[in-house]
């Protein structure tokens, strides 16, 4: 794998590309929430600076030439792939939730309910990133393991550490993966040997770590930091009102942590704050919740809390492999959040479930959607392969406030993408394509039985982080 970053006298920047890159083929991507586009014999250009600087549909291939100097580029200088019928380009996934520590711990502990599983499996296992060495050689395995996947952007988490969390921005650097990445705050309800020392404490590491990234990456074009307060139960108001101090101070930072994910944690929530009638108001009041704030999980929500939500513009991220895992089987409104053009992406909130794949969340979010089906007496509608697709991608660009940059193929966006093969001696086990398949029929075998073996090269920022 080539680092697609360079450290030069401590300052990282992001390298222009060698040359401009040119597809001719098929790309599928999602226009809107509701709208996909499947573009056969289309030309994408990507320049140097791994911009989207040309699309042209219908293009026949004798034309490509022509185009092509259009932009004073020739195929002699400008590498052209043609992809081939079963071969196309999709914007890359996108995993709105994510626990970097925990990608050795993934499927442990499944079935107890969260408290339990936080203090059996994950503190002891997220302990051990007090280990510089420990974390480095987790954190390359679990960015490599992601890329791989075709998770071309991650929201992650990392411990309470500061020295393994800057050292897990500094490997998303390295390996080129644009990402979210925060040092998690936590100063309470959990063990002495992991738990911030004190509120002070937890917010010194915490601008600590935001000023070290941005030494790292000035203008967050790959690694930006983001605001972690684990939950509420884990933070103090201390905590949650210092965090909401750096909030307001830099309107640039955004926010992640749990809201409404099991009876259980909403009733301790309940207790700790019972000053506040719901996490919206709890959250809010700490000036944590607005159109920066990723919410994973969401499942437990009233009329109320959905309103807030909706008002503040915050983005959700629907994690349903952890969600129907963990020791109670959560069925997040995802529709209801579409009919209000809530922001909803998908999140693989690795390790909490069995699988690191966004492609598995998909299709999970699908059989959540069935049973919501069944739950609302067909009221909401199941998600389609399209919307859940959207939600991977587009629909995850705008929970991140990413959308002008990423998430399709618009010209000026930077190219995030996937090449996927759903053919040959390496394809995997996915759906056969047969002679008859249309171009949807393959896409639609891809997304409902494809996996990271089918995801051939992944491109951030145009540039191959995966060969
Ligand atoms: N709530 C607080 N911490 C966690 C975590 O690590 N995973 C999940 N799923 N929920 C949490
Ligand atoms: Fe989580």
């Amino acid at each position: 794998m080539n680092p697609s970053a360079t450290v030069t006298n401590g300052t990282t920047t992001v390298p222009k590309l060698d040359r401009p890159l040119a597809f001719y083929g098929t790309l599928v991507h999602c226009l809107s929430q509701s709208e996909v586009e499947i573009a056969e014999s289309t030309l994408l250009l990507v320049d140097i600076h791994g911009k989207i600087s040309g699309l042209h549909k219908d293009v026949k291939q004798d034309q490509m030439e022509q185009l092509l100097s259009e932009q004073g580029w020739s195929t002699e200088t400008v590498p052209l792939t043609v992809l081939q019928r079963g071969q196309f380009l999709v914007p890359g996934f996108i995993d709105t939730h994510n626990h970097a520590p925990q990608w050795t711990q993934r499927g442990i502990g499944r079935g107890h309910l969260i408290m339990d599983w936080l203090n059996n499996t994950t503190f002891p296992h997220e302990a051990r990133f007090a280990d510089p060495k420990y974390a480095r050689t987790t954190y390359a395995s679990c960015v490599e393991g992601f890329l791989k996947q075709g998770v071309t952007t991650a929201c992650y988490y990392g411990s309470l550490h500061g020295d393994a969390t800057k050292i897990l921005a500094q490997i998303c650097l390295e390996k080129g993966q644009r990402a979210y990445v925060g040092k998690c705050n936590m100063n309470r309800e959990s063990p002495d040997y992991y738990r911030d020392a004190s509120a002070e404490e937890s917010i010194a590491v915490t601008r600590d770590f935001i000023d070290h990234v941005r030494t790292l990456d000035p203008k967050f074009e790959l690694v930006t930091p983001i605001l972690t307060p684990r939950f509420a139960i884990s933070c103090d108001a201390d905590v949650l009102s210092g965090l909401g101090k750096v909030a307001a101070e830099d309107p640039t930072l955004p926010i992640q942590t749990h809201f409404n994910e099991t009876p259980q944690e909403m009733e301790i929530t309940k207790k700790l704050y019972p000053e506040f009638n719901s996490e919206s108001d709890l959250y809010e009041h700490f000036g944590l919740l607005n159109e920066r704030s990723i919410l994973a999980h969401c499942i437990y929500m009233d009329e109320y809390d959905m309103s807030r939500l909706e008002h503040l513009n915050c983005g959700i991220s629907h994690c349903p492999v952890s969600n129907t895992t963990s020791g109670t089987f959560g069925v997040a409104p995802i529709r209801e959040y579409l009919r209000r053009g809530m922001k909803v992406g998908l999140g693989t909130d690795s390790g909490g479930g069995f699988s690191s794949s966004i492609m598995d969340a998909m299709r999970q979010a699908f059989v959540v959607s069935n049973a919501k089906k069944l739950s609302s007496g067909g009221a909401d509608k199941s998600l389609s392969f399209y919307e859940i697709f959207y939600l991977a991608t587009l629909g995850g660009a705008r929970v991140c406030n990413l959308d002008e940059t990423i998430g399709n193929f618009k010209v000026g966006k930077e190219f995030d993408a996937l090449e996927i093969h759903t053919g040959g001696k390496n394809a995997g086990v996915i759906t056969l394509v047969e002679d008859i398949d249309s171009t949807a029929k393959i896409f639609e075998k891809f997304i409902m039985s494809g996996d990271d073996r089918n995801i051939v090269k992944v491109f951030v920022k145009g540039r191959c982080v995966k060969k």
